[in-house]
C-alpha cells in the first residue's frame, strides 16, 4: 500500500479519453477522476490514468486498480472489486474501505461513460426524474462535500420529449455554479434518450 502511495502508477488526467468519470465519497468528501482509452475492436482498456483528491489509501488504490484493469477487457474491469484491489495492496484497514470502494466507482463510471458514449448500453429503459435524481446524488456540492440531492440543491426535475430540465437552488454567479453545472450535464447527457439538458440556478 505504502509503495502505490508512494509512487502511484498511472496519475493524471488523459487528452480527449474514450470514457471518464469523477466520483465523491460522502463519507469524506474526497474525490477521484478516471479516464479510459479503449480499443474499439478488442474493447480492451489499453490506457487509463487517474487524479485523486482523497487520502493515501485512495492513492494507493487507484494506482493499483489502474494497473489491474489496464489491458482487460471492458467486462473484465467492470468484475474488480474493492476486495481485490485491498488484497493485492496487502490489505488496508477496515475503515478505509470506502477509500477503495471510491477508486473502484470511479474505474466503473469510466466504463459507463464509455458504454453510454458507444450506445452499448443493454437494458436501455425510458429515462424518468428518479433516474434522473440518482446520478444527481453523485454530483458533489463542493460547499458541504456532500452530494446536491442530500443537500437540497435540487429544487425540481422534468424529463419531457427528450429534455431535462433542472432548478438549481444556488444563484447563478456563484462561485461553483458553473462547475455544477458541467458535472451535472455531463453525468446526464449521455442517457440514450435524452436531447438535451436545461439547468436553471436561482
Ligand atoms: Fe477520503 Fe480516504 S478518507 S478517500
Amino acid at each position: 500500500m505504502l509503495e502505490h502511495f508512494k509512487h502511484p502508477r498511472n496519475v493524471g488526467s488523459m487528452e480527449n479519453p474514450d470514457g471518464k468519470a469523477t466520483e465523491g465519497s460522502p463519507a469524506c468528501g474526497d474525490m477521484v477522476s478516471v479516464y479510459i482509452k479503449v480499443d474499439e475492436a478488442s474493447k480492451k482498456i489499453s490506457d487509463i490514468k487517474f487524479e485523486s483528491y482523497g487520502c493515501a489509501s485512495n492513492i494507493a488504490t487507484g494506482s493499483i486498480i489502474t494497473e489491474m484493469a489496464k489491458g482487460k477487457t471492458l467486462e473484465e474491469a467492470k468484475q474488480l472489486t474493492w476486495k481485490d484491489a485491498s488484497a493485492a495492496l496487502g490489505g488496508l484497514p477496515p475503515i478505509k474501505a470506502h477509500c477503495s470502494v471510491l477508486a473502484i466507482e470511479g474505474l466503473r463510471g469510466a466504463i459507463q461513460n464509455y458504454e453510454e458514449r458507444h450506445d452499448l448500453v443493454k437494458v436501455k429503459e425510458p429515462t424518468t426524474e428518479a433516474i434522473v435524481l440518482k446520478r444527481l446524488k453523485r454530483v458533489m456540492n463542493p460547499l458541504k462535500g456532500l452530494d446536491m440531492v442530500a443537500t437540497k440543491l435540487v429544487k425540481s426535475v422534468e424529463v419531457k420529449d427528450g429534455i431535462i430540465r433542472i432548478a438549481v437552488d444556488m444563484p447563478a454567479n456563484h462561485q461553483f455554479a458553473a462547475a455544477i453545472r458541467d458535472e451535472a450535464r455531463e453525468r446526464l447527457e449521455t442517457l440514450w434518450d435524452i436531447k438535451g439538458v436545461e439547468i436553471e440556478f436561482n
